[in-house]
């Protein structure tokens, strides 16, 4: 499904198979269960390389996305807000099938900005796709998918990715292509 500024999901919207994961950075995150049997893969792929990835946040409702909106407006302003966070109602965080990915290294987990540049996340946005995940705002989209450049925010797509990485699209791109047909 394509969530985003225009396309949005009820406030009431919860998904049906919402899985609690385990991630180690915070409890009870949850995710869409086929979303978490692929991270899992990718996870345990990647520690054979020494790289360890979790999952810094997952699902979020209407209310929690509400919260975080409202705070970034605070702290940061509307005009950064409205490119950093989703409003309620159209983050794809609320389907459960995004990801905020985290690395721990050197005793340290690292998180968002800090993310860029390391090996970890290059070899993530690299191999995502054979996972079905793609990356969903990527650098230099930004005014296709409406956000900042966000390395560590992967969604989940199925069969697709594969689709979408070769050809460089968003998800944006992709249902436009689909409409042009
Ligand atoms: N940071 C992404 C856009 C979200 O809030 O859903
Ligand atoms: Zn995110």
């Amino acid at each position: 499904m394509l969530v985003n500024k225009t396309n949005k999901v009820d406030n009431n919207y919860v998904p049906d198979n919402l899985i609690l994961t385990d991630s180690i950075y915070k409890n009870n995150i949850y995710l869409n269960n086929k979303c978490f049997e692929m991270f899992k893969k990718l996870q345990k792929d990647m520690k054979r390389l020494d790289y360890n990835i979790d999952i810094m946040s997952g699902y979020r409702s209407y209310k929690y996305q509400e919260k975080i909106y409202n705070k970034l407006v605070h702290d940061k302003g509307l005009s950064y807000a409205s490119r950093a966070v989703a409003t309620p109602g159209s983050s794809e965080h609320q389907t459960g099938l995004a990801i905020d990915i985290c690395v721990y290294k050197n005793d340290k987990c690292y998180i968002e900005h800090d993310l860029i540049d390391m090996k970890e996340i290059n070899y993530l946005h690299k191999n995502i796709h054979k996972y079905g995940f793609i990356l969903r705002y990527p650098f230099g989209k930004e005014e296709i998918t409406g956000y900042n450049y966000e390395p560590w925010h992967i969604r989940y797509v199925g069969d697709i990715s594969k689709y979408l990485y070769k050809n460089n699209l968003t998800l944006e791109e992709y249902y436009q292509k689909k409409l042009d047909k």
